[in-house]
């Protein structure tokens, strides 16, 4: 299926993508700087914030990596590059901004959703700011009606409100301290103010910017590869930070959208069965990071947004979700797995 490199020639194109401009010439991809040190090179370069740090997670590859290797197998705008590992969409958003169309498989509903939102740029700027605004207003609001603050420390009415939480089944999913009751409450209050005033072609933008700011602004995780929790805040502010980022994502989208038209398709499934969703001979190249095989859950990592963005509701949907997955995990290995079918053949792994 894959034809990597070939002879097609890079076409050079002069881009004016603000904070993108040292990677703007395409045809000199392979030559570009790359960050200096070993930590540095796996963090997201100021330059590259664009669409990529709408989302991201601790285990999504940098950017320049993909850059580098489009250069390598000298991808022109006519290629198609496949991630059958797509995650939170790195591959393909950088594919996108080259100019390079691009097909992504994830089996993690909320990273596919990552994924398929970082590559929509289509939204008009100033709808979702408005749109944003009105949400924003409508959370603050009934946060006021119950004298609660969004700021963190200035609600009058701690310790006297009925706080809301999750129903029990989904509750049960988190990570032990993962969010405290009162950001929890704040939360499940913009919730359902994005979910009222759903606007089709914004609304999306909007709940990948809520899942952004759950895990280390409002929740207590952090990342250190693992996922862990961190010091636990009883207050953290959530409509502000939401708003943030959805303003952050508007002045993105005002770049970005006038190079929307490259196509970059992602699809909810197992990569093992990829050749159902992308036609042989159709790609041009695979750049990928599989699952890494030491204990990594990849369900614990975007646990918390995909409990409260209501992808997983109760053990049975974090089961099948799981089942899912390559077995990088113990945690993903089940009775009645018969995943040694995959290998049975493969004398390397006897
Ligand atoms: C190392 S991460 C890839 C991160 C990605 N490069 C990024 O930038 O976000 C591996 C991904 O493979 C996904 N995955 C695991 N098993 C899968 C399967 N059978 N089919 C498709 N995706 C799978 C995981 O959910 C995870 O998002």
């Amino acid at each position: 299926m894959a034809r990597i490199g070939g002879d097609t020639r890079l076409r050079e194109r002069q881009d004016h993508l603000p904070g993108m401009g040292v990677w703007s010439t395409v045809g000199s991809v392979a030559a570009a700087p790359r960050p200096p040190t070993n930590g540095a090179m796996n963090s997201l370069l100021e330059c590259d914030a664009p669409a990529h740090d709408w989302y991201r997670f601790v285990l999504s590859f940098p950017p320049h990596l993909v850059r580098e290797y489009a250069g390598r197998f000298e991808l022109g705008q006519d290629a198609v590059v496949l991630d059958p590992f797509c995650g939170t969409g790195t591959t393909l958003v950088e594919s996108k901004k080259l100019g390079i169309a691009s097909i992504g498989v994830e089996a993690m509903p909320m990273s596919k959703f990552a994924a398929e939102v970082k590559t929509d740029w289509s939204p008009d700027p100033d709808a979702l700011a408005s749109h944003a605004n009105l949400v924003a207003e409508k959370a603050s609001a009934r946060l006021a009606a119950d004298q609660l603050s969004d700021e963190p420390g200035a609600s009058r009415s701690e310790g006297r409100v009925r706080l809301r939480g999750l129903d029990a089944d989904a509750a049960k999913l988190l990570i032990k301290h993962s969010i405290s009751p009162l950001p929890l409450h704040k939360a499940l209050v913009l919730r359902e103010a994005l979910q009222g005033e759903y606007a089709a072609g914004i609304s999306g933008h909007e709940r990948l910017a809520f899942a952004r700011v759950l895990p280390t602004e409002v929740g207590n995780l952090r990342f250190g590869p693992e996922v862990g929790v961190g010091s636990v805040r009883d207050d953290a502010a959530v409509v502000a930070p939401w708003l943030d980022r959805v303003r952050s994502m508007v002045e993105d989208l005002r770049v970005l959208g006038e190079r929307d038209e490259t196509a970059a398709r992602v699809v909810a499934g197992d990569a093992r069965a990829v050749s159902s969703c992308v036609p042989a001979e159709s790609v041009d190249a695979v750049i990928t990071s599989p699952p890494y095989p030491n204990e990594k859950d990849y369900s614990r990592t975007v646990r918390l947004e995909s409990v409260l963005l209501g992808y997983l509701t109760d053990r049975a949907s974090l089961r099948s979700t799981k089942r899912e997955l390559l077995r990088s995990n113990t945690r993903g290995v089940y009775r009645d797995d018969d995943d040694s079918a995959w290998v049975a053949d493969d004398e390397r792994v006897q």
